[in-house]
């Protein structure tokens, strides 16, 4: 199949150019000003929107197998491709976990037959996320991101330091979940702050997840590991990561939409303002977008994680922690971070693109003649109001329900299909 896609701004080589884009079975067959086929092609005329690479997510819960009532691998890769992905690493907090290649293959059978984008697992750090024993990394290794286990630290600094020397070994990146339980309050529902105090609701300490950071990156001193930090939420963490960078360690990070444009003086008794870690302070939100405009924080991951409904439904201090990100990302991050004029949208590619796509090896990142097309086409122009009944996830909670926003994704091509197409008008 042939599909030609007229008058694009398409972002090519980091800088933006007018161009159709001519994909043939899949791949970019042709790139230029004017093009034309004829016979079977499906010609779509964008008036000017913007093509840049597929979006990628290097931190998503797609809940299956396990939890197929929180969110499937088709619902939450139909979701991404709504969003302008076309690409997401899969965290491991699943039943069964994929501590070892046949549960691996559970998921992997799924993917195969379900997913509308390219999806990339990581195997478990350790075995059935339980932080007692090493998962079996080896077997694992050839068909995973990385190893993660998401939604837990690891407590025990040994065994970190064996999972690193293990997954240098095998040339995968460690991608930690920081949080040091033993500086947690149990009964946490929001950050440590100022919220927490008025609501008389238990905080969740800074320290918990910098502590664990710090610990885990003397670690990479030692073992030369690859070392990715999920969601980092606090000013601590940025810091450290800055320094671990300035001194050369293998270390990235990425944040999320929440982290970067909500404090807890935003917080609603709802809980589509509950996760892990909590939304932060302002002094906490400043640095992250210090550490985004300074290169510190290399990407932003969502970490879309549905719950079914009554699981969110019990405000701030009885939700199950977890938003879903998929679909609004973009337009939040390019209204507030672009048309705020923090940073380019050269950047916001870097950062929603590229960058995942080099730390992980995962296919896109780019538009380029020649290779296959990921790609995602947005009006920035069109303004529009975030509506999550009209999700594809089966989660529905997001702090940024009913946000005003800008950049709506007109069209999503991932490993040459169209996944997403908006036929609004
Ligand atoms: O809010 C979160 N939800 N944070 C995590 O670390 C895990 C995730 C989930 O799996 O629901």
């Amino acid at each position: 199949m042939n599909y030609l896609l007229k008058n694009l701004n398409v972002f090519h080589q980091n800088a933006f150019r007018k161009a159709d884009i001519l994909i043939s079975d899949g791949i970019v067959a042709a790139m230029g000003s004017g093009l034309f086929v004829g016979g079977d092609a499906a010609v779509f005329d964008f008036k000017g929107a913007a093509a840049l690479p597929g979006l990628i997510d290097p931190h998503v819960h797609l809940r299956e197998p396990g939890f197929a009532y929180k969110e499937t691998i088709r619902a939450g890769t139909l979701a991404a491709a709504h969003g302008g992905y076309t690409a997401v690493c899969a965290m491991p907090n699943l039943k069964p976990v994929p501590d070892t290649l046949e549960h691996l293959n559970v998921q992997l059978n799924i993917i195969s037959r379900d997913a509308a984008v390219t999806v990339a697992p990581y195997g478990s750090i350790t075995r059935g996320e339980g932080g007692g024993e090493l998962s079996d990394m080896a077997a694992l290794a050839p068909y995973v991101a990385g190893f993660s286990d998401d939604g837990r630290g690891v407590q025990s600094e040994a065994l970190m330091r064996r999972a690193m020397e293990t997954a240098k070994s095998l040339g995968k990146p460690i991608v930690a979940h920081a949080e040091d339980e033993s500086l947690l309050q149990k009964g946490w529902a929001v950050h440590d702050g100022a919220y927490a105090r008025a609501h008389g609701l238990t905080g969740n300490d800074p320290e918990s997840e910098w502590r664990q950071v710090e610990r885990d990156l003397e670690l990479v001193r030692e073992t030369g590991c690859a070392y990715h930090v999920c969601h980092v939420s606090t000013k601590e963490t940025v810091g450290l990561v800055r320094l671990a960078k300035f001194e050369g360690l293998d270390v990235t990070c990425e944040t999320g939409p929440h982290y970067l444009t909500l404090t807890d003086e935003d917080l609603q008794d709802d809980g589509r303002f509950r996760m892990n870690p909590p939304i932060r302070s302002e002094a906490d939100r400043d640095a992250l977008i210090e550490g985004l405009c300074d290169g510190t924080v290399d990407m932003i991951a969502t970490d879309h994680a549905p719950h079914a409904k009554e699981e969110k439904s019990g405000g701030l201090a009885r939700s199950l922690n977890g938003i879903v990100g998929l679909e609004c990302a973009f337009p939040v991050l390019y209204t507030k971070l672009v048309r705020g004029r923090i940073t380019s949208l050269e950047r916001l590619v870097e950062l929603m693109s590229i960058a995942p796509a080099r730390r992980f090896g995962l296919p896109g990142g780019r538009i380029q003649p020649g290779e296959r097309a990921n790609l995602a086409i947005f009006d920035l122009e069109h303004e529009f109001t975030i509506d999550s009944s009209k999700f594809l996830s089966l989660g529905r909670s997001t702090p940024f329900d009913g946000w005003r926003v800008y950049g709506r994704c007109l069209m999503t091509v991932a490993d040459g299909s169209i996944v997403w197409r908006d036929d609004h008008d």
